[in-house]
C-alpha cells in the first residue's frame, strides 16, 4: 500500500521501515547511482522554526538526486507575517513543488498540511509530538552499529517531555520485537502519557532518574536537549537544564558495542571531551540524514520505488 505522506512514525510498518532503510543503505554506499532520480522536480521546504540539520539535509539530498529547491527557513519574510494562513501557504507549495518538507511550531500542523496538498508533505517536526525522519535515521544508524532493529535496549535521556524526537523514536522501536527502552529524566520532563498509551504493549519501558545505574546494561543511549522555547515558566527550564551532562567519566562502563546518539543540537548535555571517543556516533547520526532522506524523497517522487 502507497503512503501519500509522512506525518508520524504512527502510520509506518515495520516491513516499509525496513526497506526504506535498506534503500538508503544502497545510497549511501553508491550516492551518484541515484543522481537524476529527481531530475525536473522540486522540493519546498517550509521551516516555521529554526533548522540546522533537517532543512539542510533535506536539500542535500534533493540536490544529490538531481533535483531542486525552494522555500524559507523562517516565516520572517513571508505572507504569514501579513496573517496568510497555514493552508493557503501549502496551497501554494503544492501549485510551485513537488513535495513539502513543512516544520511547524503548532502540533497537528503536519496532518493539517496533508489533509490540504496535492503533493507529499514530509513533516520536519511539528511542536513537541513527533519527528518522524528523525527517527529514521536515529534508527538507521543504530542498525548500521548493531545490525539488527530487534533486542536493543535503549536509554532515551533529558526532556522526554517537550523533545519531539522522543516520541518518533519510541514509536519506531515499538515496530520491533524484544526492545526496551529506559526513560530517563528528571520528575517535570518524564514521557508524556499519550506517548506511553501508544507503546503500551508494544514496547518494554522503564522510567527512572538516574542514568548511571543502567548505563552499563544498555546498547545505545540517546541524549535529548532539555527543549528551553518550549517552557511555559522560564524559571521552570532553569531548574532541570542541567539534570544529565554526559562526560568520558560516566561512561566508562558502557558495553564494548554500545553507541551514543544525539538529534542535536547540543546545548551543554554531552561534554565536548566525549566527541573524539569511538562511541561518540552523533555527527554521524546527522550526516545518515541525507541518505535517508534521500530514500524518503525517492519513496515519496517516485513510488513504486525498488528497496
Ligand atoms: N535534529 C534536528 O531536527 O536538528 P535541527 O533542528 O537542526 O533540524
Amino acid at each position: 500500500m502507497q503512503i501519500k505522506h509522512l506525518i508520524s512514525i504512527k502510520h509506518l510498518s515495520s516491513n516499509f521501515v525496513e526497506k526504506l532503510l535498506q534503500s538508503a543503505r544502497k545510497m549511501e554506499a553508491n550516492p551518484e547511482a541515484f543522481s537524476s532520480r529527481a531530475k525536473g522536480k522540486i522540493l519546498a521546504d517550509l521551516f516555521f522554526e529554526p533548522s540546522t540539520r533537517t532543512r539542510l539535509s533535506f536539500e542535500s539530498a534533493m540536490l544529490r538526486l538531481g533535483g531542486n529547491m525552494l522555500g524559507f527557513s523562517s516565516p520572517k519574510g513571508t505572507s504569514v507575517e501579513k496573517g496568510e494562513s497555514l493552508a493557503d501557504t501549502i496551497r501554494m507549495a503544492h501549485s510551485y513543488a513537488d513535495i513539502i518538507v513543512l516544520r511547524h511550531y503548532i502540533e497537528g500542523a503536519g496532518r493539517v498540511a496533508a489533509e490540504i496538498s496535492d503533493v507529499p508533505v514530509i513533516s520536519g517536526g511539528t511542536g513537541s509530538q513527533e519527528h518522524p525522519t528523525q527517527a529514521l535515521l536515529d534508527l538507521y544508524t543504530i542498525w548500521k552499529h548493531h545490525e539488527r532493529f530487534s533486542n536493543l535496549k535503549v536509554a532515551i535521556v533529558g526532556d522526554l517531555r517537550y523533545g519531539r524526537t522522543v516520541p518518533s523514536l519510541s514509536y519506531i522501536l515499538s515496530l520491533f520485537p524484544n526492545n526496551k527502552v529506559f526513560y530517563c529524566s528528571p520528575r517535570q520532563l518524564r514521557v508524556r502519557r499519550e506517548v506511553l498509551n501508544e507503546i503500551e504493549g508494544k514496547l518494554e519501558y522503564e522510567e527512572l532518574e538516574d542514568l548511571e545505574d543502567i548505563l552499563p546494561e544498555v546498547d545505545v543511549a540517546y541524549i535529548t536537549r532539555v527543549q528551553k522555547e518550549r517552557f511555559p515558566d522560564p524559571q521552570d527550564y532553569l531548574k532541570v537544564r542541567d539534570s544529565y551532562v554526559i562526560t568520558p567519566k560516566i561512561l566508562k562502563d558502557v558495553k564494548e558495542s554500545f553507541i551514543l546518539l544525539h538529534p542535536l543540537p547540543r546545548v551543554g548535555e554531552i561534554s565536548y571531551e566525549v566527541d573524539s571517543l569511538p562511541l561518540a556516533k552523533y555527527f554521524e547520526q546527522a550526516k545518515n540524514g541525507v541518505y535517508v532522506r534521500m530514500a524518503i524523497l525517492d519513496y515519496f517522487l517516485n513510488y513504486p520505488w525498488e528497496a
